[in-house]
């Protein structure tokens, strides 16, 4: 597929994506989701040696300022039902991946953006990002996770409230109420991602992803989390991977994983 929305870039074993509509404050519109679906959904499961991928946006201004607005107006019908469940689908997509994802959240993340930053693994943030879900301001509700992300991350109290008023958390506050990983400045905000990224990118494949997937299934009504982790767990102790690092550990040497 050609990128029209995103700039797909690697270095090594991390990638980076950047969502690149910065006159409009990287508003998801339709066609960016499409690609969205097909990174995240085709290309990276299908990469090989990819130990984590960084999502961040263009610009100095947005992580992500929504859905398009713009786009809303020709919602008909229960066309809107539709697009939530498309725009749902297509975050599971980023939360169920293998690859551990990175939001770094270099400005505003509101509606879209805040319910894409959630759907990352984990979030880094510069001084100068903004959190909301503002719907509520068009009289709509967030489409893409966010009533339930926004709940898992900073507890029930905190998020219906605004979710009720549409306002804004500063990076200190989300930081603080547990919404964010790390604060740091704009300019050392790519390096910190890189650095986990970086770390994980020594453990094995197969641990990591089993770590997601059980880490998931805590928040999954139609699964059972410990039952998760058990299967997990008789996987991840069959592979060659966790024999080379049990067997470092006893020579006192860094493990060298194969993903098998
Ligand atoms: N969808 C479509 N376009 C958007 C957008 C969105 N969610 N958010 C911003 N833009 C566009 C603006 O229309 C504007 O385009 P224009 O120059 O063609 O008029 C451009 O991005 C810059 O935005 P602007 O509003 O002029 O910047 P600002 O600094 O005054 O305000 C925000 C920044 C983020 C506070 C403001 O843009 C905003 O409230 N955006 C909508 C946020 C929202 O409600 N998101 C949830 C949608 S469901």
């Amino acid at each position: 597929m050609i990128y029209e929305n995103l700039l797909i870039e690697q270095d090594g074993h991390l990638i980076t994506v950047t969502i690149n509509r910065p006159k409009a404050l990287n508003a998801l519109n339709g066609a960016t989701m499409l690609e969205l679906q097909h990174f995240f959904g085709t290309e990276l499961p299908g990469s090989s040696g990819v130990a984590g991928v960084i999502l961040t946006g263009a610009g100095d201004r947005a992580f992500v300022a929504g859905a398009d607005i713009k786009e809303f107006l020709g919602l008909q019908g229960n066309s809107g039902q539709d697009m939530a469940q498309r725009g749902q689908d297509i975050f599971s997509l980023i939360e169920r991946s293998a690859v551990p994802i990175i939001a770094v959240v270099n400005g505003f993340a509101l509606g879209g953006g805040c319910e894409l930053a959630m759907a990352c693994h984990m979030r880094v943030a510069t001084e100068q990002a903004r959190f909301g879900q503002p719907e509520v301001n068009l009289g709509i509700i967030p489409g893409y996770g966010g009533t339930q992300r926004l709940v898992q991350y900073i507890g029930k109290s905190k998020a219906i409230e605004l979710l009720l008023t549409g306002d804004m958390l500063n990076a200190e506050e989300a930081y603080r109420l547990g919404l964010l990983n790390y604060v740091t400045t704009a300019e050392e905000a790519m390096a910190k991602a890189r650095e986990i990224i970086d770390k994980i990118a020594t453990k094995g494949p197969i641990a990591v992803d089993k770590v997601i997937e059980s880490v998931n299934a805590y928040f999954q009504h139609d699964a059972d989390g410990f039952q998760t982790e058990v299967e997990a767990f008789g996987v991840v102790t069959q592979t060659a991977d966790f024999k080379e690092g049990a067997q470092a550990f006893i020579e006192k040497r860094a493990a060298n994983f194969r993903g098998e």
